[in-house]
């Protein structure tokens, strides 16, 4: 018999389910089911990338201060407020292991993203789910689960699988209510495809106890770079950064996450082209029966009548080549989650669907 134990909590986590990306038997697959950037990363991202590779035997810089530079220019920041991760789940992680352990409460929501309970069981503190409202999170039910023992409330804004979003001002009535030992993480994962919207950052730059997180993973087309960010009050980020390994980015993460950031019209032309084509998706699904509701993100989640529909749907698409998301796990078992791609790629979902209402398919 061993002795050796996992420490608190670990062993409650299930372990986090990716979108799939292969289909037995097809070559041409088209993957929507992990909300990536089909048109790719910034060519200018790709060549910084090769460019710096010619520096792999060298370490990274520790303190990230070029890439922290950089994002603070563009988007108006003082770097002295920002952390880099390794994609914005290693800054979700900083924040869950720097300030919550065993008999503390971290606070998600219904249909939060899956790794909010595994961050929290993670650091051995007990997630704590509250309910949505009509697939929306719901700022009364956070407000009444708060207690004591709270010290994070993790919500995603677009939110994901969802696509919704807070109503104004509610996002300030949160952060206005909530007690001060308890940090507000607004994660910002899918913020450049919402319009009007700052993704939190006001609130961040006013009080001491709200951490904004954002991502290269989407619109940057990085996903497989894996690099995100953290913007909050230099005592949050101070204390964030002594957990962080020294040389958590390398040389060519640094380098395209910075080619990336800078450049500012790829971001527009990809936020431009998705509200066109998620607006032509959603059209379509509502047309053929499948209920979604507005989504703020670059993808659409549809909802089926029943499980047996949802699975008929997926089977439809799965025979064209076309993988998607179910997110049973979140609360959604008639649920199909669907990346919003160009103009070609939504015509091949919609044509799928149309000809599995049609009957021409299973
Ligand atoms: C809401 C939300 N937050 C955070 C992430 C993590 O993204 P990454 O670690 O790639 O930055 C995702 C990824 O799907 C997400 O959907």
């Amino acid at each position: 018999m061993t002795r050796i134990t996992a420490q608190p909590g670990i062993m409650d986590i299930a372990l986090y389910q990716g979108g799939r990306s292969q289909l037995a038997g097809v070559t041409d697959v088209l993957k929507l089911s992990s909300n990536e950037n089909l048109l790719g990363a910034p060519p200018a991202a790709g060549a910084a990338l090769v460019q710096a590779a010619q520096g792999m035997h060298l370490y990274p810089s520790t303190d990230h201060a070029p890439l922290r530079a950089a994002i603070g220019e563009v988007w108006g920041l003082d770097p002295e407020r920002l952390i880099c991760g390794v994609g914005s789940d290693e800054v979700l992680q900083f924040v869950s292991q720097a300030f919550s352990g065993p008999g503390d409460e971290i606070i998600y929501t219904e249909h939060g993203f899956s790794m909010y309970p595994i961050l929290a069981n993670m650091a051995g503190a007990t997630p704590v789910c509250v309910p949505e409202n009509e697939r929306v999170v719901d700022v009364d039910a956070i407000l009444a689960a708060v207690t004591e023992r709270t010290r994070i409330v993790f919500l995603a804004n677009p939110a994901n699988p969802t696509g919704t979003m807070l109503a104004n001002g509610e996002l300030d009535r949160l952060a206005d209510a909530l007690p001060d030992y308890v940090i507000l993480v607004i994660d910002g994962a899918y913020v450049e495809f919402a319009t009007d919207y700052d993704g939190g950052i006001s609130l961040a730059r006013s009080r001491p106890n709200v951490l904004v997180t954002r991502t290269f993973s989407k619109i940057y087309g990085l996903g497989g770079l894996r690099v995100g960010w953290g913007y909050g009050a230099p005592a949050l980020i101070d204390v964030m950064t002594r957990i962080r390994q020294p040389f958590n980015l390398s040389v060519v993460q640094l380098a395209a996450a910075e080619a990336a950031v800078r450049d500012t019209d790829w971001v527009k032309d990809c936020a431009a082209l998705n509200v066109e084509q998620r607006a032509r998706l959603t059209g379509a699904l509502r047309q053929l029966g499948l209920a979604c509701d507005d989504s703020h993100a670059n993808f659409v989640l549809a909802r089926a009548q029943s499980e047996a529909e949802a699975d008929a749907a997926e089977a439809a698409l799965n025979a064209d080549g076309i993988l998607i998301r179910r997110v049973g796990g979140y609360g959604f078992p008639t649920g199909l989650r669907i990346t919003v791609g160009n103009a070609e790629q939504t015509g091949r979902v919609i044509a799928a669907l149309t000809r599995w209402r049609e009957g021409a398919t299973p």
